[in-house]
């Protein structure tokens, strides 16, 4: 009953419930992100810089697909999303585009972010 209370949960996008992360991915994207130098604007522990906002909660805004496109263009999802706009005007740097990154390290970073 409880597991098909996760899957329901997952199905339906419920925040904080991702049973459907993979550990290997949420490990290599652990790795990326310190490599990627990410660490940089928003902290060793995602906890947030002057340069970078807090990443501890993304899994409340994005889910896995959506979140790796987000990475590799920023400035269009600002355009379409306020809160990335609102977000964006509390940081004198912006979120660099990560186009060259391939897809799979993008998606690795991504279900890291979304496992915190
Ligand atoms: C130069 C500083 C800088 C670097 C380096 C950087 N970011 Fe960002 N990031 C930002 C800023 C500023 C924002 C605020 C929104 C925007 O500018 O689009 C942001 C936003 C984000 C968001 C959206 C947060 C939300 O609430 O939806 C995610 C996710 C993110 N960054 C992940 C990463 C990852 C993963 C890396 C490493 C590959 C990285 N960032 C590297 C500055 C940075």
């Amino acid at each position: 009953m409880a597991c098909r209370l996760l899957a329901l949960a997952a199905l339906l996008g419920l925040a904080g419930c991702s049973p459907a992360l993979d550990s290997q991915l949420v490990t290599r994207g652990q790795e990326a992100y310190v490599a990627e130098g990410c660490h940089a604007c928003h902290g060793r522990q995602q906890e947030g810089t002057v340069m970078g906002p807090d990443l501890r909660a993304v899994s409340r805004h994005w889910r896995l697909d959506e979140l790796a496109a987000y990475l590799a263009d920023p400035a269009s999802h600002r355009q379409q999303q306020a809160r990335l706009q609102r977000l964006s005007g509390r940081y004198s740097t912006q979120m660099p585009p990560l186009a060259t990154l391939p897809e799979d390290r993008r998606r690795a970073l991504a279900a890291f972010l979304l496992s915190r």
